[in-house]
C-alpha cells in the first residue's frame, strides 16, 4: 500500500486484523429493522471494529433525515454514506456540514453540503476512512470525474489513516470495476452500492483490495429493488406514474466482510455475508419515520 507499514513504536503497538462489515443501501423500515435486530450479533460473531453503511435509501425508500442518521448511530453503524439520493431529504444537510461519520458522493459540486469522505477511529486504535463517489454511466445527477475524486479525497485523508474503503455507488459494473483496479493496493477495499443486488464477484486484488461489485440492499427482497411488486409492475406495464412504496416482506442484510492488516492496509479475508431477519417487520416497533 502506498501509505506503507508504520515506523514509529506507537503505529507498531496497535498492529492487528481490523474487521469491516460494509453494508449496502439500506432500504426503508425494512432495512432500519433488520440492522437493529441483527447489527449486534454479526458484532459478536465477527468481532467487528468498524460498519459502514449507505444509508441513501433510509428515509421512506429515498434520502436520510437527522433522526434517522441518530438511529444508524444507535444501531452500531460508525461511518455512513450516501448516493445519488443524498439531498432528497434537506433535513440531512446540517448533518452533513457538521458530522465527521457520514459522507456524501465526492464528486458532486464543490459547493454542495457535507465532504466526500469521513474517518472512525476504533477502540482499539487503528482508523478507517471512507470515501464515497457516484458513477457517471446512466446516473444521475451528472457528477465530476469519480477517479479524481477518489485521488483528492486521498490526498486529504491524514496519512495515520491506514485503512480506506471506497463506496463505489454506481449502475454500470464496468465502471465499478474498472475503479477496483485503478485504486487496487492503495486502498483496503472497493465495494459497490446503488444497483441493490449483491453480485458473486467478490475477492481479494493482487495488491490487496479486497472487491465487490455491489453488495446488495438491505431490505425486502420480496419486492423490485425493495419497492412493492405490484405497483412497480403497474408502472412498467402502463406507463402510468404509481408511488413505488417500500416492500415489507423477505428482509434481508446483505454485507461485505473484510479483514484488513491495520499496518500494511492490505486485505486478508473477504467473505459476503446474507442474514434473513427472524422476525417481520410489523412486529418489530422499529418505528417512526417512514
Ligand atoms: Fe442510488
Ligand atoms: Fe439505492
Amino acid at each position: 500500500m502506498v501509505r506503507g507499514h508504520p515506523t514509529d513504536a506507537a503505529a507498531r503497538k496497535i498492529c492487528m486484523q481490523v474487521n469491516l462489515l460494509c453494508i449496502g443501501d439500506t432500504v426503508g423500515r425494512p432495512g432500519r429493522f433488520v440492522l437493529s435486530q441483527m447489527l449486534p450479533k454479526l458484532v459478536e460473531q465477527y468481532d467487528l471494529h468498524c460498519i459502514i453503511c449507505n444509508a441513501e435509501n433510509a428515509a421512506g425508500g429515498s434520502g436520510l433525515t437527522h433522526q434517522l442518521y441518530e438511529k444508524f448511530r444507535r444501531y452500531g453503524v460508525h461511518l455512513i454514506t450516501l448516493g445519488d439520493h443524498a439531498f432528497r431529504r434537506q433535513e440531512i444537510i446540517p448533518v452533513l456540514e457538521r458530522a465527521q461519520d457520514i459522507a456524501r458522493p465526492a464528486n458532486f459540486a464543490q459547493a454542495a453540503p457535507g465532504k466526500g469522505w469521513a474517518v472512525h477511529e476504533t477502540r482499539q486504535g487503528p482508523k478507517i476512512a471512507v470515501i464515497t463517489v457516484l458513477g457517471r454511466l446512466y446516473m444521475k445527477p451528472p457528477t465530476d470525474c469519480p477517479f479524481l475524486a477518489i485521488e483528492k479525497a486521498l490526498s486529504q485523508i491524514p496519512q495515520d489513516v491506514r485503512i480506506i474503503v471506497i463506496d463505489v455507488h454506481a449502475e454500470a459494473t464496468s465502471e465499478k470495476i474498472a475503479i477496483g483496479w485503478h485504486f487496487d493496493g492503495r486502498v483496503s477495499v472497493v465495494f459497490g452500492t446503488h444497483t441493490h443486488i449483491p453480485t458473486a464477484d467478490e475477492r481479494i486484488l493482487p495488491n490487496g483490495t479486497a472487491y465487490i461489485t455491489d453488495v446488495g440492499m438491505t431490505g425486502p427482497y420480496d419486492s423490485v429493488l425493495g419497492r412493492r411488486k405490484d405497483r412497480v409492475l403497474k408502472a412498467l406495464l402502463t406507463g402510468l406514474h404509481v408511488p413505488f412504496d417500500v416492500a415489507t416482506d423477505d428482509i434481508r442484510l446483505c454485507g461485505l466482510l473484510v479483514s484488513v492488516d491495520s499496518a500494511t492496509g492490505r486485505a486478508t479475508h473477504i467473505e459476503r455475508i446474507q442474514v434473513n431477519s427472524d422476525a417481520s417487520v410489523s412486529d418489530s416497533g422499529a418505528a417512526g419515520d417512514d
